[in-house]
């Protein structure tokens, strides 16, 4: 046996004892570290002549290879048994009693979102839901938003790396709002739809009444001889059973959205009562949400014919429902996890919101 091959039995036979990644590590500083006994023989390389080199080169260069493809494999093993062992020592035993009664509750935004779900089925609309990372033609192109409109500017997008595979082109976004969904929906179903779309939406933007994640709800429905008096009669619908009052007042306001023709953003009536806004009356008015009848450019980029199809949309925050409804005015502590919070503002679990016991009970 030559000095390099006793050299190469004696450290994979200390790798393999090595019992743990620091002993492991020594061996790796004392073969290949800069004082290495490897690197010591690398260095000599240089000292031979070339006749010598030509054979001593591929053997040193071997041992290196060897020692070092021996530790990589020698770690792969320690840091497998590692996890493994954490993984048996950290298992949680589901079956054992609680010892204290349950703390959570269900958040307010949870509850409204419940409750929505509540009130739009007995109207006959079902649940739809779309991705959150979102591309450029479902968040804006195809509701009727396209690369120069200003509508993208105003929407503070937060945009995703460009994908090196794509060229940059298909960039993909978080969802700035809920109304993609309107397209995903017309896209994949058949009309008569009738749908809303409660979920997060993303803006950069940061402050007492805005933060970067916020929820909204989308509405939808598409079918035949659709007009403002639907949307309007079920909007009117909606916001009573939310607010569970009869003398809820809307104002409808011409407004402007791309993906809406005519559009309207509707207000509700409030009262003062003890120096705080109230829900109901007309004493002042406050907006809730935007609207309108679906733009036929909408239509026709989902591959239905507008002159058959017609329809009405709305957007709504849903954050600002909540603090409406259950007396927030705050909107960041929504999202700080704070157990006395969510303590004061949540919701038993066991009181699941039923139009029959009260959406808000
Ligand atoms: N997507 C709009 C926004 O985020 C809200 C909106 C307005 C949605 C009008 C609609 C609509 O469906 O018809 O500000």
């Amino acid at each position: 046996m030559t000095d390099l091959d006793q050299m190469r039995a004696h450290m994979l036979t200390a790798i393999d004892a090595a019992a743990g990644l620091d002993a492991l590590d020594a061996v790796r500083v004392e073969a290949l570290g800069k004082q290495g006994r490897v690197t010591q023989m690398l260095k000599t390389l240089g000292a031979m002549s070339a006749d010598q080199r030509q054979v001593e080169g591929p053997r040193i260069q071997g041992l290196r290879t060897a020692v070092a493809d021996a530790i990589a494999a020698r770690k792969e093993t320690l840091e497998r048994a590692a996890l493994d062992a954490r993984l048996a020592s950290e298992t949680l035993d589901m079956t054992l009693p609680a010892d204290a009664p349950l703390t959570g509750t269900i958040h307010p935004v949870s509850q409204v979102m419940d409750e929505l779900a509540e009130i739009f089925a007995d109207l006959g609309f079902a649940v739809a839901t779309g991705p959150e990372i979102e591309d450029d033609w479902h968040n804006f192109t195809a509701l009727n938003i396209p690369e120069s409109h200003p509508a993208r500017a105003m929407h503070d997008t937060f945009y995703c790396e460009p994908q090196a595979s794509t060229n940059g082109a298909a960039r993909m976004l978080l969802r700035t709002h809920t109304s993609p969904v309107q397209i995903r929906t017309m896209l994949s179903q058949k009309p008569p739809i009738r749908i809303i779309a409660p979920g997060r939406t993303y803006r950069s933007d940061s402050d007492a009444t805005h933060t970067p994640m916020f929820h909204q709800v989308e509405g939808l429905v598409i079918d035949k001889g659709i007009t403002l008096g639907h949307l309007k009669w079920t909007l009117e619908t909606f916001l009573k059973a939310f607010f569970e009052r009869d003398d809820i007042a809307l104002r409808l306001r011409p407004s402007y959205f791309p993906f809406t023709e005519p559009s309207a953003e509707v207000d509700v009536g409030y009262t003062i009562v003890k120096g705080k806004r109230v829900i109901g009356g007309s004493e002042g008015w406050m907006e809730v949400l935007g609207s309108g009848m679906v733009h036929r450019k909408v239509i026709a980029a989902c591959g239905l014919d507008p002159d058959e199809w017609q329809g009405f949309a709305f957007g709504c925050g849903i954050d600002r429902l909540a603090m409406l409804k259950y007396g927030m005015d705050d909107l960041r502590p929504f999202f700080d996890g704070d157990i006395r919070w969510l303590k004061h503002y949540g919701f038993s679990a066991l009181d699941v919101p039923t139009l029959s016991g009260g959406v808000g009970a």
